[in-house]
């Protein structure tokens, strides 16, 4: 009886065993799809630090919003909406943000209005940057 008893538990550890290496390599897979999952972002992420080049900036027209990047490592982010008349800022170029409709100019660093009929600058926005993330702030 006995006997019996023990080859019962060797091949019950034999079969643990198998399950463990089958285990450990179908693991791979299991942990890469519960690690993109983690991975989606909650509060998404609006650029990365370096598509928005030192100097100037991006307009990101779905968001409304155009980030800039005066000085290396330093963010800024302001409306698109441009205070003259509302039209969208359409470029970053020569350290100003430009509407197209009327040419208002608004510098980078500030949204403050450098040329143009903008009565104010463009109003800044939050933004937090973490790591190489830029998200809303
Ligand atoms: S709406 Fe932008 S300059 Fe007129």
């Amino acid at each position: 009886m006995s006997g019996v008893a023990r080859r019962t538990v060797v091949a019950a550890a034999g079969s643990a065993g198998l399950a463990a290496a089958l285990a450990a390599c179908g693991g791979g897979a299991d942990d890469k799809g519960t690690a993109s999952e983690g991975a989606a972002p909650k509060g998404a992420a609006l650029a990365k630090t370096g598509d928005i080049p030192v100097g100037g900036g991006k307009i990101l027209a779905d968001k409304g919003l155009v980030i800039t990047q005066p000085k290396a490592g330093e963010f800024k982010a302001f409306s698109s909406k441009c205070t003259h008349q509302g039209c969208a800022v359409s470029s970053v170029q020569d350290g100003v943000i430009v509407c197209p409709c009327h040419q208002s100019h608004f510098d980078i660093s500030d949204g403050s209005v450098k040329a143009g009929p903008a009565p104010s600058p463009l109003p800044p926005e939050p933004i937090q940057v973490v790591g190489e993330e830029i998200s809303p702030g």
